[in-house]
Parts: structure tokens; sequence; C-alpha cells
């Protein structure tokens, strides 16, 4: 397989495929953004919009990217070229590739730089470094000793990102499944008990509040824009990532069932960290808009103070850094199996070169002002977008219906049509909507 064999690898079975979409759905995205960002747009109204995105254009297009995989049985790009010849479209479709592996690029470069101050925040949780900590002497933490020391967080990138182009190499479908099938669960159960922290020591009934409760003079186009990415970033889609992972799935396993079910696990897993965090940050006075550094402020202090917190801290902590690295490979493996599948080059060199572009972008987002943000709202509110409105244009009205109806065929008459027509027409129309509201256009 090495060289440009043609030959594309298959998951091992449902559970496989869906232990890995899990993986490259949660995340940090679920752990570390969506409570940071709620903060940042004012709670309530923003939780109930990025809720309204999930539903009317995450599901469907989550669908969708995942049946463009599993029918086009190869790397995102070339997925999209084999799709328009079959459907006898242009293939100018193949820009949905294109766009989406270049997105996934543009993701990974602060993504492995957050992952890397995990790796930081496992190392300091087991060195006691938290031990009794104060909510001022957590911020300096963050600030003074991790943000102002630049080599410090560029070790950690370029470990994380070693980490992430090593299973790359290797590919995908090997070993994946494994560590998500025992990080998942895992995770879970130390959310539920951080919960039980907060519940107990936090200001649960402000935090509750404040995430259920919808205010709507706090949205403005900007947040309605930023709930929007958010539902593409968390759930991984309108880049590719979930057509590579389909690409590799059972032909008999059912599309919509694998959707939900991904979905489910991604939005539960945010609220409840949204959940765990926000009483702690409104019991120590910290703001809610405190940005970035939201969770690493906020959870050191209920590990400084919980009973084992040394143990369940560096745990939570390594199985937030898992979370980080099964998604960070769905960022380049498009990338890279395109790479591997039109050069004469493996998988492994394939793997390295990306890994070296990667390398850089993390590179330019700690030592430049302004890139993280810069590549963060590129990617996640203007890319990710724009790939899934192209996604759900094709599907929806290029793509032929033969072909759809071979990948959802478990779907009844009425599911099918709820799905096609919410597909055709809420979802495009709700993006192009909130892309010209969020650009300030009306
Ligand atoms: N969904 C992941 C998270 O929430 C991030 C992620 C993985 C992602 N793969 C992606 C985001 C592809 C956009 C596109 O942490």
């Amino acid at each position: 397989m090495s060289s440009a064999s043609k030959t594309h690898a298959r998951w091992s079975s449902h559970w496989t495929f869906l232990m890995a979409a899990t993986g490259a759905a949660v995340g940090l995205g679920n752990i570390w953004k969506f409570p940071y960002i709620t903060g940042e747009n004012g709670g309530g109204a923003f939780v109930l919009v990025y809720l309204a995105c999930i539903a009317i254009v995450g599901i469907p297009l989550l669908m969708s990217e995942i049946l463009m995989g599993r029918q086009g049985r190869s790397n995102p790009i070339n997925s999209m070229l084999s799709l328009a010849r079959a459907s006898d479209a242009s293939r100018l479709w193949a820009g949905i590739g294109i766009l989406g592996t270049l997105a996934g690029l543009v993701i990974i470069c602060f993504y492995s730089v957050v992952a890397g101050w995990v790796m930081d925040y496992i190392i300091e949780t087991a060195k006691g470094t938290f031990a009794g900590i104060s909510a001022e002497e957590a911020a300096s933490y963050f600030e003074s000793s991790l943000l102002a020391d630049k080599k410090l967080q560029l070790s950690w990138h370029t470990a994380f990102t070693l980490l992430t182009v090593a299973v790359v190499a290797a590919g995908v479908t090997k070993g994946l499944g494994n560590s998500v099938r025992i990080m998942m669960p895992l995770l879970f159960i130390l959310l539920v008990l951080l919960l039980a922290y907060s519940i107990t020591q936090g200001d649960f009934a402000r935090g509750f509040s404040f995430l259920f409760s919808p205010d709507f003079s706090k949205l403005t186009g900007k947040s309605v824009l930023v709930a929007m990415g958010h539902s593409f970033f968390t759930l991984s889609i309108g880049m590719g990532a979930m057509m590579a992972y389909g690409s590799y799935m059972p032909e008999d396993s059912s599309i919509t069932r694998m959707t939900l079910a991904v979905v489910f696990f991604d939005t539960l897993i945010a609220l409840m960290a949204g959940l765990a965090i926000f009483p702690l940050v409104f019991a120590n006075g910290i703001e809610p808009g405190a940005g970035p550094g939201l969770m690493f402020k906020s959870l050191p202090i209920a590990f400084g103070h919980m009973p084992g917190g040394t143990f369940f801290g560096t745990l939570f902590f390594i199985l937030v850094g898992i979370a980080a690295w099964t998604s960070s490979i769905s960022m380049i493996e498009p990338a890279v199996a395109w790479i591997d599948e039109n050069f004469r080059i493996t998988r492994a060199t394939a793997s390295a070169i990306i890994g070296f572009i990667v390398w850089w972008g993390g590179f330019a987002c700690i030592y430049y002002e302004g890139v993280f943000g810069i590549l963060d709202n590129l990617g996640s509110n203007i890319m990710l977008p724009l790939g899934g409105l192209l996604m759900a244009l094709f599907v929806g009205w290029s793509m032929k219906r033969k072909l759809i109806k071979n990948q959802l065929g478990d779907l009844g008459y009425y599911p099918f049509n709820a799905w096609y027509a919410v597909l055709r027409v809420f979802t495009p129309i709700g993006i192009i909507l909130v892309f010209l509201y969020g650009l300030g256009l009306f």
C-alpha cells in the first residue's frame, strides 16, 4: 500500500466507524471552545441559536457528508470529482474538496496550539501545581507561566503535532477505534464528577441560568455567525473530514443512525462542559467573557480543591488531550489521503509534509499577535459554513437522487423526504441568512 496505491481501506465495523466519527466530533470544540464562546456571546440566546443550527444545518449536513464519502469512496477531492461525474455535474464541484482540505489545515494550526496547552496542564496538574490554588493564581498561571512562555508553547505544539502526524501516517483506520472506545466513556464519567463538584461547590444556579435563559438583547450579528460556525466546528463538518471517514464506512451501516448518535454525544458533552465550567466561573469572580483562557483559568480551581483532585485532574486533562488528538487526526486526514492517493509518495511522507506545514502555522499563532484569531475566524466562521453551503447545494440539487437513495436506503419515504427538503431549502437559506446577518449586511 505504499506509492500511489488506490486501495482504499475500510473500518472494521459499524462500531469502529461510530467511535472514530465521535472521536472526530468530540474535542476541544466541546470542552474548551463552546464554553468560552458562550461566555463571550452572552449565554442562553447564543446556546439556543447554536442548538438550532445543529438541528437545521448540522444534522442534514453530517448525513450528506457521510453519504458523499461512502458513495465517493476516496479522499474528499477525488470523491467530489467522481460524484460530480456520476451525477453528470460540473467538475468544479471538486472545489468543495479543495476548500475543505484547506480549511482543515487552517483549523489545525491553532487547534494544536490549544492542545499543547492541555498537555502542559496534564503535567502541571500531576505535579500538584494547582493544589489549593486561588482564582487569581490560576489565572496568573495561565497568563504568566504559560502564555508568556512562547518556547514552552512551541514545544507542546511540536509534541502534539508529532502525535497527530504519527497516527495519520499509520493510517486512521488502524488503532483509532480502540483508544476512543475507552476514552469516551471515561471522559463522560469525569465530566459527571466535575459537574458534581460544580453543583455542590460552585454557583450552579447562576451558571445554569446563564446557559439556559435566553436574553436576545445580547445577540449580535457576529454572535449568530459564531454560533453557526461553531455548529460546523463541533460536528467536524463543512470540510470533508466526515466525508473522508464516511469513505471508510462499511456498506451496511445506517448513516442516519450514526449521525444521530454522533450529534447526541457531541451536544451532550458540550452542554455538560458548559454546566461544569460556568458555576465555577461565577463562584470565583472570573469574567464569563474571559476568552480562550476560560477553561484553563476555571478548571484548576475545581481540581485544586476537590478530594483526589490531583489524580482526577490529571486524568481529565489526559482525556481532553486524547479527545483533541482524535479530532486533529480528522483535520489532516483529507490532505494526507489526497497526497497519498494522487502522488507517488508514501503515506508517511505525505503526513510529514502536512506536519511541517502545521508546525509553521502553529508557530505563527504563538509568535504573532492576532494570527490565532484570524485563523479561527477564517476557518470556523467562513470556510466551514461556505463548504457546508456548497455541500448542501450539491447533494440537494446536483447529485443524482439514485446515488443518494443508494446510501440512505434504510430511510422510509417520509423521513427521507423530510431530510431532503430541509437540506435543499432550509439548510442553504439558513446558512446564507446567517452569513448576511453576521457580516452586518442586514
Ligand atoms: N469537532 C472537533 C472539536 O469539536 C474539531 C474538529 C475535528 C473539526 N475535525 C474537524 C472542526 C474538521 C472542523 C472540521 O473539537
